[in-house]
């Protein structure tokens, strides 16, 4: 793809589409705001390039031209307003172009979402966008998964298209995890279901060294081996697609580690009682939220043998103290690994965040559907069509 860091946008308008889908509270504050930082670079560059600036991004999932007082990205163009130390209009009702942006100045263009037609990639509304420019900047890895009007129509008109400085560190770290990866290649995939992991995890099982599970997943999978496990989270109707994958890493020479004890309760709570058992003594009550110390020190010493590791899911409830120590020992064995690590997700951001090891990640990921999309070697639709631009 043709880079941003690439060309000159002196004077130029340059339409910037970034992921600035960033969770809030109920009030409206921003609770974390990894994206936001993470579009700074191609901001900055153009407007230190003396560029027009406009950016825009899709918040939620709004209805289409309705859009409603909690759909509007007003916290996150005070935000950005913060980080870029400028101030940052935010403008309504843009898609006919009836506002000015100067050379150096940059505006935050409401929801993309509101936009009739975004969602199903209307192509007279891409070429509205398209007209709005002279360059096209995609810095939406978050949305590279979608096939829109501001991720993928617009890209096949503007007059240039190209990726932005988040978008090309994305597609080079992600690469450099799945093409030739140091081995062994180690996987963690955690979270609550197989069902929204499935393609994942049959993919990573033909490709990774070793395959460790986590969260509910887990359960399954103790499910398929034959464990009870009480009332614990899990999908009974996927014990044999959890089956095949445990065959196929076995073929391969390398067992999926299962829980050897587990941290039990009786429900999910931050007063929950939690008791260590071994994993085949859980009671027909008992809620499986945790793995126990002797499976975390396992999974530590897979993680810390790894020549590459892909993390995607925590394996425990983290969110309560007293489910958080499996997540908490991997978190820190992925530290201190030599590995070259790469993390994805929001619920892993949320790992890294709470035990303070972003700096020692090799790198993460801003995109969650699309961190998996990648990885499932699929092609992702934006990134497509910068790839097609680029050629002819
Ligand atoms: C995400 O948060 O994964 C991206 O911003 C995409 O959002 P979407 O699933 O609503 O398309």
């Amino acid at each position: 793809v043709k880079k941003l860091n690439e060309l000159d946008v002196s004077g130029k308008r340059v339409f910037i589409r970034a992921d600035l889908n960033v969770p809030q509270d109920d009030a409206g504050n921003i609770t974390e705001d990894t994206r936001i930082r993470a579009s700074i670079p191609s901001i900055q560059y153009c407007l230190d390039q003396n560029a027009a600036v406009m950016v825009t991004s899709h918040l939620g999932r709004p209805t289409e031209g309705q859009l409603s007082a909690d759909d509007s990205l007003m916290p996150v163009a005070v935000r950005l307003g913060q980080l870029l130390n400028c101030p940052v209009r935010l403008i309504n009702n843009w898609i006919n172009g009836d506002f000015e942006v100067k050379p150096g100045e940059v505006v935050l263009l409401e929801n993309c979402r509101g936009n009739v037609g975004e969602k199903k990639n209307n192509e007279e509304l891409a070429k509205k966008m398209a007209a709005l420019c002279d360059v096209y900047v995609n810095d939406a890895f978050g949305t590279a998964h979608r096939a829109e009007a501001t991720t993928e129509g617009i890209a096949r008109f503007a007059p240039v298209a190209c990726a932005g400085m988040l978008m090309g560190a994305e597609i080079d770290a992600l690469s450099k995890a799945t093409e030739n990866p140091a081995r062994p290649l180690v996987a963690i995939v955690g979270g609550a279901k197989v069902s929204s992991k499935l393609t994942i995890l049959r993919t990573l099982a033909d490709k990774v060294d070793q395959l460790i599970v986590g969260g509910g997943i887990a359960n399954t999978f103790l499910l398929a081996s034959g464990k009870r496990i009480g009332e614990s989270l899990a999908e009974p109707e996927l014990v044999k697609e959890a089956q095949a994958i445990m065959d196929m890493m076995k073929a391969r020479g390398a067992e999926v580690p299962l829980p050897v004890d587990v941290v039990v309760a009786d429900e999910v709570s931050a007063l929950a009682r939690a008791n260590r058992i071994p994993a085949d003594e859980v009671g027909a009550h008992d809620r499986i939220l945790d793995v126990g110390p002797k499976t975390a020190a396992k999974l530590a010493d897979i993680i810390a043998h790894a020549g590459t590791i892909v993390w995607n899911g925590p394996v425990g409830v983290f969110e309560h103290a007293q489910f958080a120590g499996g997540t908490k020992m991997m978190a820190s064995a992925i530290a201190h690994s030599e590995a070259f690590s790469i993390a994805g997700g929001g619920d892993t951001l949320a790992a890294i965040a709470k035990f303070h090891i972003a700096e020692d990640i090799g790198y993460i990921s801003t995109g969650g559907g699309a961190f998996l999309e990648f990885l499932e070697g699929k092609t992702l639709p934006a990134i497509a069509a910068l790839e097609e631009r680029f050629d002819n």
